[in-house]
């Protein structure tokens, strides 16, 4: 599929459901899950047809709409009518804390008594920000690079993964069309694979040169290709600066520090929870042995194999050189500094 831009892909509102676009089958294949009501919204995010954090936060935000609508009331909705749907959504993803701000965003216009039609407005407004922090956030993150610089993230952080042009991927591209980048390195991120299939469909799109490792090589790519920033987005930052990210972003910013390179988290203000004092105590994701041990459906490993699986992990704040958000750069995050840019 030739597209420069994916901004316009993962989710889009059809006047009475919610095209899910279901990227497990990307890039091989385009197709979009209709959602109708938000039972298909819980699973598609559950099972990761729709992913990356504010993706899924803007998808949860559509989904209130269904649910609303689906009661037939012509006025305004007792919050207490829609909090099934609201805990059930919550429920699909622990990590991600779009999620949550999104389904607390949407409960606050209902107590404020939101009919069905402004709640639609107010999800489409959601995902309007989210597009125009996007922007505004590449063009903060671009100015950190020098140029001549080679980059490394993991994951998948495009427009895929945020409703607008990306978090750390769209610092990437624009950094590329300011011709400050020599290439980009993307980890193939298992067991997923979201950088191997997302990333690099992304990168090729935007015309960014690019090649993809393996996520075992991370270390060995910083020694041998001279890596200058490890660039990633973040699915959680708390209050000290501690970041959740997709799993091997630790690892990562461990090896970026061994090398002399830096590592930049790229975020929207919704993924800081100020309410969470330090990474230890983010809800941490673990999910289906199956994932590992039969990657894809074809097995892999021995029946009955032992497996932990946990597809986040935490990057402390002092491995993070830049906080970049739509509210400006915190260099060198901390609590006091992250309470500054808030306040
Ligand atoms: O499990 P996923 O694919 O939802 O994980 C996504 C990530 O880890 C992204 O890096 C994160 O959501 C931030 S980017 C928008």
């Amino acid at each position: 599929m030739a597209n420069s831009s994916t901004e316009s892909l993962p989710l889009l509102w059809r006047d009475d459901h919610l095209a899910i676009l279901d990227q497990r089958l990307l890039p091989q294949e385009v197709h979009y899950i209709e959602a109708r009501d938000y039972h298909t919204v819980t699973a598609a995010i559950r099972d990761l047809a729709v992913r990356g954090a504010p993706a899924i936060g803007i998808a949860a935000a559509y989904g209130v709409v269904l649910a609303a609508r689906a009661l037939g009331v012509d006025g305004p909705i007792a919050l207490s009518q829609m909090q099934a749907a609201l805990d059930e959504m919550e429920a699909a993803r622990p990590t991600a804390v779009n999620l949550a701000w999104a389904l607390r965003y949407m409960a606050q216009q209902l107590e404020q008594g939101a009919t069905a039609d402004e709640l639609l407005k107010t999800a489409l407004q959601i995902h309007q920000d989210e597009r125009e922090n996007n922007a505004t956030m590449a063009r903060h993150g671009a100015e950190l690079i020098e140029p001549g610089s080679r980059v490394l993230t993991v994951c998948n952080t495009g427009g895929l993964a945020t409703g607008g042009s990306g978090t750390a991927l769209a610092v990437i591209v624009e950094a590329w069309r300011q011709e400050r980048l020599v290439e980009a390195f993307s980890a193939e991120t298992r067991p997923w694979f979201q950088g191997a299939r997302l990333t690099t469909w992304e990168l090729q799109n935007a015309g960014v040169a690019h090649r993809l490792v393996v996520d075992s090589a991370v270390p060995w790519l910083m020694k041998n290709q001279g890596i200058d920033w490890v660039i990633v987005g973040a699915d959680r930052v708390v209050a000290n600066g501690d970041a959740a990210n997709k799993i091997g972003t630790y690892a990562a910013a461990l090896a970026a520090k061994a090398h002399g390179a830096k590592t930049m988290v790229v975020i929207p203000t919704t993924t800081l929870d100020l309410n969470t004092a330090e990474g230890s105590q983010i809800p941490i994701e673990e999910r289906s042995a199956e994932e590992i041990t039969a990657p894809g459906g074809r097995p892999l490993a021995p029946e009955g194999t032992r497996v932990w699986n946990p597809v986040f992990d935490v990057t402390p704040a002092h491995l993070i050189d830049a906080l970049v958000t739509e509210r400006g750069v915190v260099l060198e995050p901390n609590r006091e500094k992250i309470a500054r840019l808030m306040s």
